[in-house]
Formats: C-alpha cells, sequence, structure tokens
C-alpha cells in the first residue's frame, strides 16, 4: 500500500534582505531555494514565500507565523547570517525555537570553507519550534545548493521526528538517510 500521505506539506522560504525588501534588488535567494526543493523532493510540498527586511522583531513574527499558523514543517531562511550590524537571522532563529539543532550550521560551514574561505563569517543555524525545523542559511545564492546539499540528508528523519509530514527526495539528487524502522515501502 502507498503510504505517501497526498496533503501538500508547506514548506517556508523566507529572504532576509532590507534591499530585496524594499525592491532595490531581485530577490534571488528564495527562488534559488525553491528551485533545490522542486529538484529534490519527490513527495507533495507547497511553498510560502516571504521576502521581510532585516529587523529582528519582524523575522521572528514571520518565523512564528510561519511555523503555527502556515503549518510548516520545514522553514528555510537565506540571508541575515554574517557579522553585520543588520545581520540578525540567526538571533531571531533562536529566539522563537525550543531547541537548537547545532550540527547543521557545523555542517553547512564545514562544507562551505570548501568553497570559500568567507564561509567562516557564517553564524548559521538550526533549531525547532513545535513541529517545524528551521534552517538558516546564508545570502549568497551561489551558498544555497552547496549548504542544502550538505544538510538535507538529514531533514526528512528529523521532521519525522518531531511530528511533520513524511519528506521523500530524488535519491539521485539527494540522498535522505532514515533509520530501518522508519522507512516507508516504495
Ligand atoms: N557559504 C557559502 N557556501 N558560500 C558563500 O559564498 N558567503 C559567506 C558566508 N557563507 C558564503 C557562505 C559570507 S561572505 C558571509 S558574510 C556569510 O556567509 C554571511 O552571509 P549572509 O549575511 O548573507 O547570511
Amino acid at each position: 500500500m502507498n503510504m505517501v500521505d497526498p496533503t501538500p506539506a508547506r514548506i517556508g522560504i523566507v529572504t532576509v534582505s532590507d534591499r530585496a525588501s524594499r525592491g532595490e534588488y531581485a530577490d534571488e535567494g528564495g527562488p534559488a531555494i525553491q528551485a533545490w526543493l522542486e529538484s529534490a523532493l519527490t513527495s507533495v510540498w507547497e511553498p510560502v514565500l516571504r521576502v521581510i527586511p532585516d529587523d529582528r522583531a519582524g523575522i521572528e513574527a514571520s518565523l512564528a507565523a510561519l511555523c503555527d499558523d502556515a503549518g510548516c514543517c520545514l522553514v528555510v531562511t537565506t540571508g541575515g547570517t554574517g557579522p553585520a550590524p543588520r545581520d540578525v537571522t540567526p538571533e531571531a532563529t533562536e529566539a522563537v525555537c525550543t531547541k537548537m539543532l547545532p550540527g547543521f550550521g557545523e555542517q553547512m560551514r564545514a562544507v562551505s570553507l570548501r568553497h570559500v574561505p568567507t564561509a567562516i563569517l557564517s553564524r548559521q543555524t538550526a533549531g525547532v519550534r513545535g513541529a517545524t525545523l528551521i534552517v538558516n542559511l546564508p545570502g549568497k545564492p551561489s551558498a544555497i545548493a552547496e549548504c542544502l546539499d550538505a544538510v538535507f540528508p538529514a531533514i526528512p528523519y528529523c521532521v519525522d521526528l518531531i511530528g511533520g509530514p513524511y519528506l521523500d527526495t530524488d535519491p539521485v539528487r539527494v540522498r535522505s538517510f532514515r533509520p530501518a524502522h522508519a522507512r516507508r515501502p516504495g
């Protein structure tokens, strides 16, 4: 029997950028995340897109609404992870999460350092709020695939563990890992 849930899993995609939110340049990060997810996920899902300024209270409110009201199982942010005064995405993420998962940031920085020495400047992190996993990515569009390739194998099982929907990936694009007892046939 096919046990795949036909209800689309909602995934929040949040671009945190003063200039993109003012329309001074086109948002490239959000569409890059959406394109990556479209290429990787084989289970049904739908994006919930936001482009917001680098304002801590606003970021916290958007993240909380995507988790609590929109019912996203996963929220991926891009931007605002560096050391500049307006970079506050990790602080906002930590403020709304009940549990932090520091391994995500460690792994993304480790992989990114193979591409660019300034990867060390990103304070990107991840955490859980209720039944939602929140993952920060840096603002550079080229960082998106590098970081998602590095951590996505662990995301479907993390979403299982926090009570979210069963996410499936194309193993040619990204091989997600679940312990044998957690795997569904098909
Ligand atoms: N990670 C990857 N994979 N590729 C990149 O180009 N840029 C770095 C870093 N991480 C980068 C990266 C740079 S230059 C900065 S300042 C930090 O991410 C923070 O970027 P952000 O403030 O746009 O999030």
